[in-house]
């Protein structure tokens, strides 16, 4: 072992491994430097995924551990980010559970006999989470690959959100026919929910135990509901998620978009660290979530389309509004899309890698250059 490697195996030194310095984010614990990556960062906007794609459909690349740990490994190190998130898809469960979908060019998920009655629920089934298996295969490469050098994030959708796309069937403006369910047939809302919890808890644990550092549990579609729907509707489900992951030994991310009016309650889950979408400063959400949390987040995706100036402004005054408290990761505010320039996103990872703020006791440390 080298001299270096012997310094940067000490938990406390300053000089942490990106994995680490990625987990001590979530715990709010005290790190050298921000740590970063970003939502959706193995995708179409990548070249590398788009040759893989090639050959393969979005559901192949998932089943195969070998593909999909290489389109999660490539994009991680193309970008120099602290964290590389699975590359798998919110949907993977809805299969074992008995509801068949496909991904059609252009239209995104199509779920071909969407959920609509109470019979229709029972009839989910539940002891099939063994199925999802290869997710974790695919983790056990990627932690394989990476050991201590990035975290490791596994992820699944969030109960409510995973609701929505089994009822509506695809993507949705109204959420029409899930609120009919779910005010209209309270016991099988509940039901379902119970249901998809219950999978859901199999799922995560198979990659925790895969290697998984951290959990993401992608709250996407939340925005379409009140704060009082989602006290009486979304909240409790998700909560027992949250808690029944973080018994397994490991901090939670809890991310939706639309969430300004959810984030106190959001808050209240217990998950560790709240992600934030861009349509509020990242101080405003924080103090939404309160200080007892981290956060996460939050660049408009679109800003990865402007010129190099405009963005370093965006991604400087996020970086001041979290103002060096501990427990702030950086990321977008949703998922990069197609057609988003690589090299923008690599020059955001490097300015917050090289971003030290000006005073502080906490981030001052290491030896990159501060770009002005
Ligand atoms: O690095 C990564 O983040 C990639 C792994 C990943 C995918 N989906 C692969 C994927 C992750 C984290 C997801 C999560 C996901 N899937 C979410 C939550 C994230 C969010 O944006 O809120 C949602 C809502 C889904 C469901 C889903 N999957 C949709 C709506 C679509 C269509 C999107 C589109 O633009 O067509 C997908 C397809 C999908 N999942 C793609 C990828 C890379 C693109 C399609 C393809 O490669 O053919």
């Amino acid at each position: 072992m080298s001299a270096t490697n012997k310094i940067i195996s000490e938990p406390d030194s300053d000089f942490l491994l990106a994995g680490s310095r990625f987990v001590r984010a979530c715990l709010r614990k005290p790190v050298d430097r921000t740590p970063v990556w970003f939502l959706r960062q193995a995708g179409r906007y990548m070249a590398e995924y788009r040759e893989v794609r090639k050959h393969h459909t979005l559901v192949e690349i998932c089943k195969q551990p070998e593909l999909a740990a290489e389109v999660t490994i490539t994009a991680a190190e193309k970008l120099g980010v602290d964290a590389a998130i699975i590359f798998a898809d919110l949907l993977l469960p809805l299969e074992p559970m008995g509801l068949d979908f496909e991904f059609q060019a252009g239209e995104g998920p199509v779920v071909h006999r969407p959920l609509r009655t109470a019979e229709d629920v029972r009839a989910l089934r539940t002891d099939r989470a063994g199925d999802l298996e290869y997710v974790a295969r695919a983790i056990e490469k990627v932690a394989g690959h990476f050991r201590d050098r990035l975290g490791i994030i596994g992820f699944c959708g969030a109960p409510y959100t995973l609701a929505s796309y089994m009822i509506e069937g695809g993507g949705s403006r109204n959420y029409i026919e899930t609120k009919k369910l779910m005010y209209g047939s309270p016991a099988a809302w509940a039901m379902l929910l119970d249901k998809i919890v219950l999978v859901l808890t199999e799922y995560c644990r198979q990659q925790v135990q895969a290697g998984a550092d951290v959990i993401q549990i992608f709250d996407s579609w939340v925005g379409s509901l009140s704060l009082s729907d989602y006290k009486d509707y979304a909240f409790e489900a998700s909560k027992r998620l949250v808690r029944a992951v973080q018994a397994m030994g490991v901090p939670v991310i809890y991310f939706g978009v639309e969430t300004a009016g959810l984030l106190g309650e959001m808050a209240v889950t217990g998950a560790d660290v709240i992600g934030l979408d861009w349509r509020q400063p990242l101080d405003v959400g924080w103090n939404a979530v309160g200080h007892t949390r981290a956060v996460q987040g939050n660049l408009d995706p679109i800003t990865l389309f402007a010129p190099p100036e405009i963005l370093e402004i965006r991604v400087r005054e996020i970086l001041q509004a979290a103002a060096g408290r501990p427990g702030h990761i950086f990321n977008l505010g949703h998922g990069i899309v197609p057609g988003t320039p690589v090299e923008n996103v690599q020059a955001v990872a490097k300015i917050v890698r090289e971003f030290r703020l000006e005073g502080s006791g906490l981030q001052t440390s290491g030896s990159e250059a501060v770009h002005d």
